[in-house]
């Protein structure tokens, strides 16, 4: 779901008599939420806790943020999932989860490398839970100082890197290069491949929106999504995680009772409908499709399928194009099991899982997405 133009509605008529308190209050923007893009690299000195500054800002599904992290043992980062932070309903298999904590390992190294250590990565050292993740550790990181480590070009980009979730210019083609760079940026052993021709962009276009529309009419998954909204600068701030809606118009519509997880639900609504309609606009702009494969579908495939993800994401950052994941035809839950048969045909043909589809275009840049503070992370 587009969290940041959910709904296009007008205001117009809205703001009767709007007081200075009114405007004061619609044109707030969160307060707290987005200091860690801020404070990344400077609170802390010590290694682990300036590489994690940074890896917090990792991407990762409806913006859970599902790490914990145990730094008891020195030299050392246990990260672990919080599992009441899963999408049982989207992600029923905690493949897209287990993507995420692979951009946060792979964020975490970067920034480790940038100042002088060597990060040594043991992946699920108790074993991998197959079936749905559980309390054990996802990965025991130990930090090595080592100043020949060689520094990530693709470090620049760390606090410029988005998931761009708006409209594309439709008169801006996505150049071969940028296809080629982003497909090379891969060092995990997970495949790539792109395109920009119409009749792949026209395809995948469709299937995508389809995907989308089946994931908002199937009830559950849906209101998995409804569920994770944060609407208006004070839920953002008290929630800084999810689906966050700010600026004047959300403000607005939220304060006159326009706008809500409950008005978002009732399918009758002004609000659901134009809602659709809204996050189906941006898929329809896609300019080019950018895929990852994996051979296999291991939890080691899937944080290395996350840890190249962030490198491609990075690398979108440095072309200045802007990247959204669609991830809906990749969800393994039956009402999407035809358009996922449909994507693997078409992207993976050879075998193999398609961990992450997105679509590549130009717009106007927009702020980064809230996170939780590190500290809030660190169990022990
Ligand atoms: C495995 C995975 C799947 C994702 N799927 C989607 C998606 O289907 N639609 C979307 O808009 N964003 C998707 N995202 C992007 C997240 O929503 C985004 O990373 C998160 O909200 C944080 O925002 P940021 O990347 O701008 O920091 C996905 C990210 C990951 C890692």
């Amino acid at each position: 779901m587009n969290r940041r133009k959910f709904l296009t509605l007008t205001t117009g008529g809205l703001i009767f008599a709007a007081g200075a308190g009114f405007a004061h209050r619609i044109t707030r923007t969160p307060n707290t939420a987005l200091d860690p893009w801020v404070q990344a690299g400077s609170l802390y000195k010590e290694p682990r806790m300036k590489a994690l500054s940074y890896a917090i800002l990792a991407p990762n599904p409806h913006n859970r943020q599902p790490w914990l992290i145990d730094l008891s043992s020195p030299q050392q980062v246990i990260l672990m999932v919080d599992t009441a932070k899963l999408l049982p309903h989207t992600d029923p298999l905690n493949r897209q989860i287990t993507i995420g904590l692979g951009c946060f390992l792979e964020l975490m190294t970067i920034a480790a490398a940038q100042d002088g250590h060597r990060v040594d990565l043991t992946l699920f050292p108790e074993g991998e839970a197959a079936e749905s993740l559980d309390g054990r550790p996802v990965a025991v990181a130990t930090f090595v100082e080592d100043e020949s480590t060689p520094k990530d070009p693709l470090f620049a980009q760390v606090l410029n890197r988005r998931s761009l979730k708006e409209p594309f210019d439709l008169q801006k083609n996505v150049a071969d290069s940028v296809l080629q760079a982003a497909t090379e940026a891969s060092r995990h052993g997970t495949l790539s491949g792109a395109s920009n021709t119409d009749e792949s962009v026209a395809r995948l276009r469709q299937l995508t929106h389809e995907a989308m529309i089946i994931e908002i009419q199937t009830p559950r998954t849906y209101k998995e999504s409804v569920d994770l909204f944060r609407i208006g600068y004070k839920a953002v701030d008290k929630n800084p995680d999810g689906i966050d809606f700010t600026g004047p118009l959300m403000e607005t519509l939220h304060i006159t009772g326009q706008f809500s997880p409950s008005v978002a639900l009732d399918t009758s609504s002004a609000a659901y409908k134009q809602g659709i309609d809204a996050v189906l606009k941006p898929i329809d702009t896609a300019m080019a499709h950018i895929w990852l494969v994996s051979r296999n579908n291991t939890r080691a495939d899937q944080i290395n399928a996350g840890r190249d993800w962030l490198r491609l994401n990075l690398t979108t950052a440095a072309a200045g194009v802007g990247i959204q994941p669609l991830s809906q035809a990749l969800q393994e839950y039956p009402e999407m099991q035809n358009h996922y048969n449909q994507i693997h045909t078409l992207l993976a043909p050879a075998g193999g899982t398609v961990q992450m589809l997105a679509r590549l275009g130009y717009a106007a840049a927009v702020p980064p997405s809230p996170r939780w503070p590190l500290t809030d992370k660190i169990i022990s």
